[in-house]
């Protein structure tokens, strides 16, 4: 029996289990109640309320604008869904960096205000204390290392990441140090699949990728783009599982043909 039929509630240990049994780990974004109700019914480990909601739901060019409150928005409606996978929510750009106290004090206004289970921050070396200061109070933290979206500004595009030795070399020192600051997972994004697996195979806690390969103990997507919600955002990284874009805008279509026709409502339709 997998460990993912057995457990009612996902915890950080039922993953440490889910890596040592070599069972992998579906993870997905959501950002609202409605969505999140059906993607932890249909049974998913990990909801991640990634600040991806500030590109997705916001309709920004980058992470960067989301706040703490608007994370808070989006974490608390996905509580509300959630009964049975871990939910954890990204601390946004500005309220983390360089500053271990004000990293604390975001977390815990995360955790008092929405529910959430835990929390994910981007960054190797330098959020080292951070990371074992918002440990002290509790709260479970996951790393987030390869493509750090935060940092668009720093790499100046999207393109994959560690392809050099030298980059790698330093992701795979700030993975160890990430585990060893007590985070009890991390996300890897778009890195080389070689590296992905090499990160997975030495460390003890869970390595979920996204555009990381095969390799990792697990992988996540932000919903929107697996079920073709967004239809530009076409990386190779992307599995497809419904063109809901062209689904949504063809019922829109026939809604309106409807309407200007007078098909809608029909005498069934009508008190
Ligand atoms: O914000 C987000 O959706 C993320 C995933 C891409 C991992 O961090």
């Amino acid at each position: 029996m997998s460990v993912h039929k057995e457990v009612k509630r996902v915890t950080t240990h039922v993953l440490h289990e889910m890596k040592v049994r070599g069972e992998k780990i579906s993870m997905l974004t959501a950002y609202d109640y409605t969505m999140a109700k059906i993607i932890d019914h249909a049974g998913i480990d990990i909801i991640l309320v990634g600040d991806s909601a500030s590109n997705v739901m916001a309709g920004h060019e980058t992470t960067l604008p989301i706040t703490l409150d608007q994370m808070i928005y989006h974490a608390s409606s996905v509580v509300r869904a959630a009964e049975r996978a871990l939910i954890v929510v990204d601390l946004p750009f500005g309220s983390y960096q360089g500053n271990s106290k004000e990293a604390l004090n975001s977390a815990i206004k995360i955790m008092k205000e929405s529910g959430a289970h835990a929390v994910k921050l981007e960054g190797g070396k330098e959020i080292k204390e951070s990371v074992e200061r918002i440990l002290t109070a509790g709260i479970p933290v996951m790393g987030h290392l390869g493509l750090t979206p935060q940092s668009i500004y720093k790499f100046g595009t999207y393109t994959v990441r560690a392809k050099e030795e030298e980059e790698a070399q330093r992701l795979i020192e700030d993975a160890h140090v990430l585990e060893k600051s007590g985070c009890f997972g991390l996300v890897v994004e778009k890195i080389p699949a070689k590296l992905g697996e090499k990160v997975a195979k030495e460390l003890e806690i869970p390595v979920i990728g996204i555009g990381a390969g095969g390799g990792v103990d697990g992988q996540v997507l932000v919903f929107h783009d697996m079920v073709g919600l967004t239809h530009e955002f076409n990386p190779r990284f992307l599995r497809r599982y419904l063109s809901l874009y062209d689904d949504i805008k063809g019922a829109v279509g026939q809604y309106i043909k409807d309407v200007k026709s007078r098909d809608f409502p029909n005498a069934g339709e009508q008190y």
